[in-house]
């Protein structure tokens, strides 16, 4: 079932009376906003001006021009990111599979290989060849081996010393600091959850005492803050619910606390989502916002709220859609931020990720699709815990289900 060219939102008359109101108080804050409004206005009125575009259209080529020269190439201005050179490598090949176009069989090796040198003598992967490991880039490395999801992919992992690494950043209450030494927070207990269940080396303690530490940093906001007693942000609060939900823990949290959290965290006018309250939109809250109505909705439906809709996820997906593609797309190919701003990998894959969970209802048989603009602009579904494929989520389990958990050496 597809659902598509309706009036856009951001063409209705009434789409004005959403935009912010100050109500005469002029802050630092209040003025950034306005300026945002202009700037998103901007670009839907260039829209309803351009005859030539009747929907908006996903600049697929552009986005895969610029993501196929990224894997072999990249700027100076991307040196800052030496220590992340995993997360490119999976920035760049989840946004490929959403659009449907995987890198050829000698990219991809080259990728294993270089992630090969990545992978620490200890265990876990740093940001690059030589560095320390690190919770972050482990992540990011392991989802970039999924994806490409082929044996030689799969054996890059060591994974007797993956669990050796997560046991030696593991905390007595149950959380986990990015690295050895390292600071603490929510991020950590998600990127060792995610890692560990994909290539099923969870043991029965190592994630004893998670549940109860991930709880704790949900605040009064209803959305979850990096650790406990802050205040509450989209990119933590992903991290918070997914863990819960690969622990099978998630009615622990306060589920309509954080639905109403999130549900107010969409933009009236923009469309797009902000990380917190009382800050401005950003293209990459398109999948640490969106991404957890998903999650939401199947803890909501497995507690037994079965007023919830079959169709649609708690969001209003065409507004975002329209944001992400009359308001973040590179002209020459890209995503970004907001309008005025650069382009960058980061923001590129998350806001193709959130433009597929706006365009991809349900899971399994139930399938609903929601595209803004022509079917053209369609994109592949997303796991919305893992953020890549979904087949690829259940070839990697059901690769590393036929090898045993590896035993835990007692020193
Ligand atoms: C605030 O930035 C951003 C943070 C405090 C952290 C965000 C966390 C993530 C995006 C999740 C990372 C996930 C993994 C798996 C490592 P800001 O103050 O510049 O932005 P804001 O104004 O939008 O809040
Ligand atoms: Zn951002």
């Amino acid at each position: 079932m597809a659902e598509r060219s309706e009036p856009l939102r951001c063409c209705h008359k009434d789409h004005f009376k959403e935009k912010f109101k100050d109500e005469d108080v002029v802050t630092v804050t209040s003025v950034e906003q306005e300026t945002v409004e202009l700037n998103v206005e901007e670009a839907y009125d260039a829209f309803r001006i351009d005859q030539s575009m009747l929907q908006p259209v996903l600049q697929r080529e552009k986005h895969f021009q610029y993501l196929k020269k990224g894997l072999k190439h990249l700027s100076e201005s991307y040196s800052c990111l030496d220590a992340s050179r995993p997360w490119l490598c999976y920035w760049i090949l989840h946004s490929l599979e959403l659009l449907g176009e995987p890198p050829d069989e000698c990219t991809a090796s080259n990728i294993c290989q270089f992630l090969t040198r990545c992978q620490c003598p200890n265990g876990g992967f740093g940001g690059g060849p030589g560095q320390e490991p690190h919770l972050a880039p482990t992540y990011a490395a392991v989802n970039a081996l999924c994806i490409i999801g082929t044996e030689e992919a799969y054996n890059v992992i060591n994974r007797e010393k993956l669990l050796e690494f997560l046991y030696s950043v593991k905390q007595p209450n149950g959380s986990f600091t990015m690295h050895v030494g390292g600071e603490v927070d929510v991020r950590s207990t998600y990127c060792a959850a995610s890692v560990a269940s994909l290539t099923n080396i969870i043991t029965p303690t190592l994630f004893e005492g998670t549940p109860e530490w991930v709880i704790r940093c949900q605040n009064w906001e209803g959305g979850i803050g990096g650790v406990p007693g802050m205040e509450a942000h989209g990119g933590y609060t992903f991290c918070g619910m997914a863990v819960m939900v690969i622990l099978k823990k998630e009615w622990m949290l306060d589920l309509r606390a954080l639905l109403r959290w999130v549900t107010s965290r969409q933009m009236r006018f923009e469309g797009g989502f902000q990380g917190r309250c009382n800050k401005l939109v950003d293209g990459c809250y398109s999948f640490w916002q969106a991404g957890l109505l998903p999650l939401l909705h199947r803890a909501l439906y497995a507690d037994g709220k079965n007023s919830l809709s079959m169709t649609h996820w708690m969001f209003h997906q065409k507004a975002l859609q329209e944001y992400i593609l009359l308001c973040c797309q590179n002209s020459t190919g890209g995503l970004l931020d907001k309008p005025g701003k650069s382009r960058d990998f980061y923001h590129t894959c998350y806001c193709l990720s959130g433009l597929s969970v706006a365009q991809h209802f349900g899971g399994g048989e139930l399938l609903h699709e929601v595209i803004v603009g022509d079917v053209t602009n369609r994109l592949e579904p997303t796991h919305p815990i893992y953020n890549i494929g979904p087949e690829k989520v259940a070839q990697a389990v059901m690769h590393f289900l036929k090898l045993p958990v590896p035993q835990m050496k007692k020193n």
